[in-house]
């Protein structure tokens, strides 16, 4: 499992091109959630998610990117993030 993780990351580039920038919504947070979560893998899976994942919901997903495939990332950015995906992504 760490190497699968350290593969990841190493397969990973640092950033995507501009035109992913344009997909998430508007919001004080979306610059920090595409630096956060679009490295190891498309941000699609954000809009893609947001019919099933209520805040609460979000708030696990977040958490298992840190813990389970350790994703880099600070506590109150972890709030600001669950924040912004619960307000724009959220399940009614
Ligand atoms: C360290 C790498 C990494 C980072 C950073 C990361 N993820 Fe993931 N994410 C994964 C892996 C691995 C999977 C599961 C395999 C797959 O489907 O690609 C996944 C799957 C997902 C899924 C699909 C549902 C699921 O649980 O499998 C969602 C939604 C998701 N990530 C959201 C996020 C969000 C939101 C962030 C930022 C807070 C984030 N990811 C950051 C590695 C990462």
């Amino acid at each position: 499992m760490t190497a699968l993780v350290a593969l990841i990351l190493l397969a990973s580039p640092p950033g995507y091109p501009d035109e992913n920038r344009v997909q998430l919504k508007e919001g004080p947070a979306r610059d920090l959630v595409l630096g956060r979560c679009a490295a190891c893998h498309s941000q699609d899976y954000i809009p893609m998610n947001s019919p099933f994942l209520d805040r609460k919901g979000w708030e696990a997903e977040v958490n298992k990117m840190v813990k389970v495939f350790g994703a880099p990332m600070q506590p109150d950015e972890m709030a600001k993030i669950v924040d912004y995906l619960a307000t724009n992504y959220g399940k009614n």
